[in-house]
């Protein structure tokens, strides 16, 4: 009986040594060490093990930057860093990762077992969502724009990965889905569902906006243009909120317009940006052969690969714009790669449907 405590005493101990070590080294055989240590001591280790992932995901954030030559582009003389944050974590890419970090511990925190959020056919955002959950033990409901789509959830390779990683489902008109942010849709889908912790299409809010500054924490010293796709402003409106005044923020618009720098100003004062959308290719979405050749041979270039919706419409402007002589000479310039790489297989289909070159 005493032994029995003894051995239940010191198992415990060793899991929480196992937890802290997790904490600060970040290593998966370490989590792989805490997580059988804390099996064996069962009560404790099912927190442990909670612990042990959520600390594990928000420690994804070591950043990489890819110093790349423009020389195989034709401009000889200058470099490009791209700042890799699509490598943040294999499946909550980017500036994803950056905006859930804080609204998932805020999650955490209210006790929310359920995380709720709206998207589109082939939304980044859904497929984070989901694959978050799934990493962090949340339920996951993700409200998703069209009817026709609930027949075609296996062969929609962003609805059938949210799918698999346990995310509900829930097929709504395009009509009823611009109600998302209003009250009483949101009160509706509280009565169907229960509680949950609500993250908004695109998952802009003051907790992603916070999440985004960070991009910027290992690079702000050495930039002089840093360089960003816009599709709701958010993750802009972090490197502007976190830049400073000498530093330019380039935002390159994924659509039609350049409305998201009023979403800008909700979070800071800051003047020291510009949005264009001279390279949107036609709207959301849209793409065509000149974009697809370009981000192909960015790819062979470089070794890195770009999404058709937003970071290849912003690589394809960065060298139009260094062509055109738009940047100061000698200048810094980064190029923050927000990630979106799972998008690429449902743009395939669309393309191959077309007869029209791939991504490759
Ligand atoms: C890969 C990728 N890059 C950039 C953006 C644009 O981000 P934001 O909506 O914060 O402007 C998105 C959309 O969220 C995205 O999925």
């Amino acid at each position: 009986m005493f032994g029995f405590f003894i051995t239940k005493s010191y198992l415990s101990v060793v899991s929480y040594i196992s937890y802290v070590y997790l904490r600060f080294f970040r290593q998966w055989f370490e989590f792989l060490y805490c997580t059988l240590c804390s099996f064996i001591y069962q009560f404790y280790g099912i927190t442990l093990i909670i612990f042990g992932i959520m600390a594990h995901f928000f420690n994804y954030t070591s950043q990489s930057i890819n110093n790349i030559s423009l020389a195989p582009f034709g401009l000889d003389a200058f470099y490009l860093n791209v700042v890799r944050e699509d490598l943040l974590h294999p499946f909550v890419s980017g500036n994803k990762f950056r905006k859930l970090k804080y609204n998932l511990k805020a999650a955490q925190e209210q006790n929310h077992t359920t995380l709720l959020t709206f998207g589109g056919a082939f939304s980044n955002h859904i497929a984070a969502v989901a694959a978050a959950g799934k990493e962090l033990n949340f339920n996951t409901i993700g409200i998703i724009r069209g009817e026709e789509l609930k027949s075609k959830i296996v062969e929609n390779p962003t609805l059938s990965f949210a799918h698999d990683c346990g995310m509900k489902l829930y097929f709504v008109s395009r009509e009823a889905y611009r109600q998302k942010t209003e009250t009483e849709f949101i009160g509706d889908l509280k009565k169907q569902f229960g509680d949950f912790y609500i993250l908004p299409e695109g998952g802009t809010n003051a907790l992603a906006v916070q999440g985004c500054e960070e991009i910027l924490k290992d690079i702000s010293e050495n930039a002089d243009y840093i360089c960003v796709p816009v599709g709701t402003g958010g993750t802009m409106a972090g490197l502007v909120k976190a830049s400073e005044e000498k530093q330019h923020i380039v935002g390159f618009s994924a659509l039609k317009g350049t409305f998201q720098s009023e979403e800008i100003e909700k979070y800071t004062s800051k003047t020291n940006f510009s949005i264009t959308d001279a390279y949107c290719f036609g709207g959301y979405g849209k793409i065509d052969t000149d974009l697809i050749r370009f981000m192909n041979g960015f790819k062979n270039k470089t070794n890195i690969p770009l999404d058709p919706v937003y970071t290849g419409k912003m690589m394809f402007g960065i060298m139009d714009l260094l062509q055109k002589g738009y940047f100061k000479e000698n200048s810094r310039i980064f190029a923050v790669h927000t990630g979106g790489l799972q998008g690429i297989a449902g743009m395939n289909q669309r393309l191959k449907k077309k007869k029209l070159p791939i991504i490759e």
